[in-house]
């Protein structure tokens, strides 16, 4: 099973910085071995994707595509929520769903998560669910059991988002065995103050990372991938 490597770029980028990326990501043989067994997601901010897809369609790009959230109505007359109905025909095969900036910032809740996990699952998208601690129980009381088998679930800690004090790899495993009777999800990722000199040990037990800050710079995020990819071979 490849590792993922999820790229969140929250609102950062503009359109110039997103085809700069996008353009200058590397694609040459050597690369493409390298990276081989990674699988890498990137969520641009939804103003970007269509460009995103198509530099990803005519370089060949190893990336797949993301969104960093979606509505948790259908399509119609929900002014201003992007739905994933209209997200057909853009290749997005993965939604980062209940980050809690989002349950920080725009007061998310627990059912309106897991009407976007539905939502996102009408049009066969993955949902990536996000949980910190406080919520393992709570949300997965609204979810269906359909909804709980086909999440990829992430671990994000609040106090590591962005802080640069990352969560102990060694205590994931923890995690996984509170999360394991709650969720019938296998997949667990972890996200929270990911950088390439800690990545080797979450992919050591995790099954990928999400990244907020280390993804932003294109070196930096590429370097990121080379340790990975390399952490693997160990
Ligand atoms: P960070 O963000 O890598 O900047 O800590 C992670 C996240 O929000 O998942």
């Amino acid at each position: 099973m490849k590792k993922s490597i999820i790229a969140n770029w929250k609102s950062n980028k503009t359109l110039s910085e997103v085809a700069y990326w996008l353009n200058n990501f590397p694609n040459n043989e050597e690369s493409q071995k390298a990276l081989a067994s990674l699988e890498i997601i990137l969520a641009p901010p939804y103003p970007f994707l269509a460009l995103a897809k198509e530099i990803i369609m005519e370089r060949q790009l190893p990336i797949k595509l993301a969104v960093q959230d979606l509505s948790g109505f259908g399509s119609g007359a929900y002014t201003g929520e992007v739905a994933a109905f209209n997200l057909q025909d853009l290749d997005v095969q993965y939604a980062i769903l209940g980050h809690s900036e989002r349950r920080r910032f725009l007061t998310e809740t627990s059912q309106l998560i897991a009407d976007k996990v539905a939502e996102a699952l009408k049009f066969q998208i993955k949902p990536i669910l996000c949980l910190d601690k406080p919520y393992f129980t709570e949300q997965a009381r609204f979810l269906s059991s359909d909804s709980m088998s086909a999440c990829s679930l992430a671990y994000e800690p609040v106090a590591a988002i962005g802080s640069g004090q990352a969560e102990e790899a060694g205590n994931l495993l923890a995690v996984r065995q509170e999360l394991a009777p709650l969720y019938e999800a296998k997949t667990l990722i972890y996200g929270g103050s990911v950088n390439a000199d800690n990545v080797g040990a979450y992919l050591k037990v995790c099954d990928g990372v999400l990244l907020g800050g280390a993804s932003l710079e294109l070196k930096n995020f590429v370097d990121l991938l080379y340790v990975a990819s390399e952490s693997l071979k160990i």
